[in-house]
């Protein structure tokens, strides 16, 4: 699994807005882009244009190879369940930080790949916008 987060100009204290992705050794984010794309995720995301104001926006994608090398075509099953934990600990650390968050599953899976230059060989599962409530 890999995790990238969506930044907004102006959005998120101490981060510049642009793309990251998620090193988990370190606890620590790599810049992919420097660029405020949240409007264009959410026109990949058949135009739900309401995730452009959250200030953050968390990718969730899988790289299937490396499960399927262990657990053959059971692994997609795992990775998708993976996805789902990683969701559900990300509600759970939004509640407890007072924000909101929501879960998408419709955009189109090669334009989002485009704008975060996500590598071919994952596919994007979730996306989660997160922010303060309305
Ligand atoms: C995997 C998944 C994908 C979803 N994708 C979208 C989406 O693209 N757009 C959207 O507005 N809601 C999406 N939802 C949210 C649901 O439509 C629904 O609002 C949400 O699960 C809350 O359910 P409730 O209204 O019963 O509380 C998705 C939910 C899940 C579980």
């Amino acid at each position: 699994m890999d995790v990238y987060a969506v930044v907004g100009r102006s959005s998120v204290e101490q981060i510049e807005a642009g793309v990251y992705h998620y090193e988990p050794n370190g606890h620590a984010l790599t810049y992919i882009t420097k660029k405020d794309v949240r409007d264009r995720v959410a026109k990949a995301s058949l135009s739900q244009m309401w995730m452009a104001h959250a200030p953050l926006n968390i990718v969730i994608t899988a790289e299937y190879s490396r499960i399927t090398v262990k657990y053959k075509e059971r692994g997609i099953r795992y990775a998708m369940i993976e996805a789902g934990h990683i969701a559900q600990n990300l509600f759970l650390q939004a509640e407890a930080l007072g924000l909101k968050a929501s879960i998408v599953g419709a955009f189109h899976d090669n334009e989002l790949i485009e704008i975060l230059k996500i590598p071919r060989t994952h596919e994007p599962l979730l996306i989660m916008p997160i922010g303060y409530a309305a």
